[in-house]
This record gives structure tokens, C-alpha cells and sequence, in this order.
């Protein structure tokens, strides 16, 4: 598979943003908010005063990472696809959370309009997969980071061997069909299961998180490796 076509990236998610949270939680038999959860316990550990989560679509990680974090820690969501962040503002409208600490904003994670040095954690769910150009895209994580500032990965990555021939014949030969029935969308949830064989194993994403500059690499493998949470650090 090429890279991401971000034109059909936006159109997709445009696509399915009004299913988006369903489809999520019905394909992944609910197991998705557990691989949040992860995240959040991963990024309780300070300091955490300027959150950036990057390709925060729907938000549902930016309000998990509010219910876990103190209230003053201001949470920035970004992501290019408009319609899909009017399903974040939604939620934050229901929660009565203040928008001056929980923006959502139109950005494009290639191009980020923030400062050098301005995040003290970014995370990025679902979403590396998803860029146009991976390369650019950590440069600028790197870039808007503080330094000792954190990045974390939620992401699917390459199962363990002997779970291979079950996943792929989920993921190639049912939920496309599922999807279709939930989202209306079966070529939305091919281009899933493409885009997740076209992605790098842990060790080749670590690799790709040091070539980018961050040190203090890991990745920590979930549900038989189906997701992994990576991490790294802006050296001080
Ligand atoms: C699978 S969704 C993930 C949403 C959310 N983080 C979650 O955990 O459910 C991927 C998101 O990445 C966004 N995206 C892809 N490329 C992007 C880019 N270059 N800049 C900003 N957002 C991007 C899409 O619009 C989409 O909302």
C-alpha cells in the first residue's frame, strides 16, 4: 500500500464521523476503551500541564485523558477532518467541560501552527497510520514537544505470529461486512485492514521513533500485539 492519500483520509473519516464512536466500540467488541484506558495510565505520570492530542477525531481520547487528569491541565485536540471534530465539541458540550482547557482545533499533524517547545505530552491514537508521511509527521511531534516532554502511541500494530491467520480473517473477510452493516462504508473499513498490514512492526516503529529523535524507546504490545502503545522522550 502507498502512503495515505490525506484527500481520501479526510473523506473517509468525513464519511464515517457520524457512526464513528459505534463502529469503534461494535468492531473492537468494546476492547478500544481498555486500549484507551492504557494511554491515560501511561500519561498520568507527570508533569502534564499542556496535553496535545494529535488526529483526536472523534475525542474520545482527549475526554478520557480529561477524566484522568487534573483539571487544570489544558488538552488541545487536533485533526484535519472538520466534521468529525464536531462530534469532539459535542461531547465536550455534554461533559459542561470549559473550552479555554479542552480546544479542539483544525490542524494538520504534518504542519503543526504551534511553537517549538510548547507540550509538556503529546499522544496520537489511531492516527500514525493514518498520515501521509509518517516522517514529517513525528518531526513535527518531536518539534512541538517541551524538552523531556513524552510522546505516546496508541496504534495497531503486527500481531504475534500464531494469532496472524485469525486477525487477518477478521479483519479482511468480516469486518468490512460488519462495518458496511454499521457505517454503510465497507470501502472505509478495507482501507483499515490495508493500512494496518502496510503498518511498521514494533521493533521497525521504534526504529522510526529514534531516527526522529526521541530517546527512551518503548512499546508495550496489547491483545496479542494487535495494538501497541509506544513511547518516547524529547532528550532534556
Ligand atoms: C482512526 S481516527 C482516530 C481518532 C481518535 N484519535 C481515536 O482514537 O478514535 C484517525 C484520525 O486521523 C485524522 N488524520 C489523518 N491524517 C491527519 C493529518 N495529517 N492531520 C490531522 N489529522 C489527521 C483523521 O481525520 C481521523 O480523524
Amino acid at each position: 500500500m502507498s502512503s495515505p492519500d490525506p484527500v481520501a483520509v479526510r473523506a473517509t473519516f468525513t464519511s464515517v464521523a457520524p457512526r464513528y464512536d459505534l463502529a469503534n466500540h461494535l468492531l473492537s467488541g468494546g476492547i478500544d476503551f481498555w486500549w484507551r484506558r492504557k494511554l491515560v495510565q501511561l500519561a498520568k505520570s507527570g508533569p502534564h500541564e499542556k496535553i496535545l492530542d494529535l488526529a483526536t477525531g472523534s475525542g474520545d481520547v482527549a475526554m478520557a485523558l480529561r477524566k484522568g487528569l487534573p483539571e487544570k491541565t489544558e488538552i488541545t485536540g487536533v485533526d484535519f477532518c472538520e466534521p468529525i471534530l464536531e462530534f469532539a465539541k459535542r461531547k465536550r458540550a455534554r461533559n459542561n467541560l470549559p473550552v479555554e482547557t479542552n480546544q479542539f482545533l483544525v490542524g494538520d499533524c504534518l504542519d503543526l501552527s504551534f511553537e517549538d517547545n510548547s507540550f509538556d505530552l503529546i499522544t496520537i491514537a489511531f492516527g500514525l497510520r493514518n498520515l501521509a508521511d509518517r516522517k514529517k509527521g513525528l518531526s513535527e511531534m518531536w518539534r512541538v514537544l517541551k524538552p523531556g516532554g513524552r510522546l505516546l502511541i496508541l496504534e495497531f500494530s503486527q500481531p504475534f505470529f500464531w494469532f496472524n491467520p485469525f486477525y487477518y480473517f477478521y479483519l479482511q473477510g468480516i469486518l468490512p461486512w460488519l462495518a458496511r452493516f454499521v457505517t454503510g462504508d465497507r470501502e472505509a473499513y478495507l482501507y483499515l485492514g490495508s493500512s494496518i498490514s502496510a503498518f511498521p512492526n514494533r521493533a521497525e516503529l521504534c526504529e522510526e521513533l529514534r531516527s526522529a529523535g526521541f530517546s527512551e524507546v518503548s512499546a508495550n504490545p496489547l491483545t496479542f500485539s494487535v495494538v501497541a502503545l509506544h513511547q518516547g522522550r524529547k532528550k532534556n
